[in-house]
């Protein structure tokens, strides 16, 4: 199977009117990883999965003492999501390592594909979960606790046979790696307004989420005077437009509050508690401070004006991540030797390559993503792209091969 036919398998799975709901340990999403286990037996790649979902696909390299050189992305998706965000990246890497077999091109370095666990953080509160507890940054047991939107713990949802691990794949614990590539729909509009195909990542946006919790007071809609409320929805609205303020004051950084859950959510019952998301990026971290010193001066505000209480927690919190200059050089190097014109973009999306940033080499590339639409049905790739993107992440396992030796 070719990476179209990989992708149109992937994107049937969760789809609904146009758009794909893949959250991650729902039955659609184990069947994501059920695919990848299937196309990876089927070309004699080694699976493992560790204890929080990851999945892996190996190919030997000639040097069984080398680390491997893993390449992937994620399998969920936003609730509205389309068929690129993430399911390419993994898609292609396992294009990609199938197209080196093909070429009897053998790395010096072991290869695994791998497809990260929850990237999105769009049914759990954490984004890059799998890749963040595999580097370290976020502790096993934490996660392990999490709550869904839907009220499951991360620990039931992996052991649920319907969404958990999958069956007969041994466990990995190794987590030693050399270096990390990733290939993704850009989800913005820059390679296609620069009409080209390619693109290099030179870092990904700094971000934070936090989510805020208001609490007013209930009452009879129809009996409460306007001057004894405290609507915790009211209040969370002025703190919706704070938000998006600071960050319009600041300048460099974008702030959305996607998600709001009102309670009881009754049509003629005075709000009595609201819980809101803020997710937050800047190229520069310290715009971030400024925005959350803005905000905290805004909960002061609204909670003395309207007597409700604020409560803000910080569940996410990463730095700017540079990409690795020498595997970017390599890319480079890569896409030249194919022909192929390419540019230099930022990322202000997350991705994997935030967590895995840390700790070892890490690099991307862009393919161009139409309109510059994502997170949105409308999220299209045109398929010479989705074809060229894997030819270039191969040659670029190639090169940082050889980089790396
Ligand atoms: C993931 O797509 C993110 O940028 O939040
Ligand atoms: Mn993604
Ligand atoms: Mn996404």
């Amino acid at each position: 199977m070719n990476v179209v036919e990989k992708l149109d398998a992937l994107r049937v799975l969760g789809a609904y009117d146009g758009g794909i709901d893949r959250a991650l340990l729902t039955p659609q999403e184990r069947a994501a990883r059920e695919l990848f286990a299937q196309w990876a037996r089927a070309s004699g790649f080694a699976l493992t999965q560790d204890r929080v979902g990851n999945l892996f696909a190996r190919r030997d390299g000639t040097r069984a003492d080398y680390k491997p050189i893993l390449i992937g992305s994620h399998l969920d998706t936003v609730p509205t999501g389309g068929a690129y965000d993430g399911a390419y990246g993994v898609a292609a890497a396992l294009c990609a390592l199938e197209l080196l077999a093909a070429r009897n091109l053998r790395t010096a370095h072991p290869l695994e594909a791998v497809a990260w666990a929850g990237e999105e953080g769009s049914r759990f509160p954490l984004g890059c979960l799998g890749s963040s507890v595999f580097a370290g940054l976020s502790d096993e047991a934490t996660v392990r606790a999490l709550v869904g939107n839907d009220g499951v713990t991360y620990a039931e949802a992996l052991a649920s046979p319907d969404g958990g691990l999958l069956d007969d794949v041994p466990v990995r614990e190794d987590r030693d790696v050399a270096a990390y590539l990733e290939l993704h729909v850009e989800q913005g509009p820059v390679l296609e307004q620069l009409g080209l195909s390619l693109g290099i990542v030179t870092a990904i946006a700094a971000q934070r989420r936090l989510r805020a919790t208001v609490h007013g007071r209930s009452g009879h809609a129809g009996t409460v005077p306007m001057t004894m409320r405290a609507d915790a929805l009211c209040a969370a609205a002025e703190l919706v437009l704070a938000f998006e303020a600071a960050a319009r004051d600041v300048g460099d950084a974008v702030a959305t509050v996607g998600r709001m859950v009102v309670e009881p959510n009754g049509t003629n019952v005075i709000p009595a508690q609201v819980t809101f998301s803020l997710d937050l990026r800047s190229p520069d971290e310290k715009k971030l401070d400024e925005i959350s010193g803005q905000m905290h001066r805004a909960i002061g505000r609204v909670e003395s004006q309207r007597g409700v209480r604020v409560e803000i927690e910080m569940l996410e919190k990463r730095s700017a991540t540079p990409m690795t200059p020498a595997l970017r050089e390599a890319i480079a190097r890569a896409l030249d030797g194919l022909g192929e014109k390419h540019a230099d973009l930022a990322s202000g999306a997350g991705h994997d390559a935030m967590c895995l940033g840390t700790i070892v080499p890490t690099a991307m590339i862009f393919v161009p993503s139409i309109g510059g639409e994502s997170h949105v049905r409308e999220e299209r790739t045109a398929d010479r792209d989705v074809v060229l993107g894997v030819e270039a992440l191969a040659a670029a396992i190639v090169e940082v091969d050889k980089t790396l030796a």
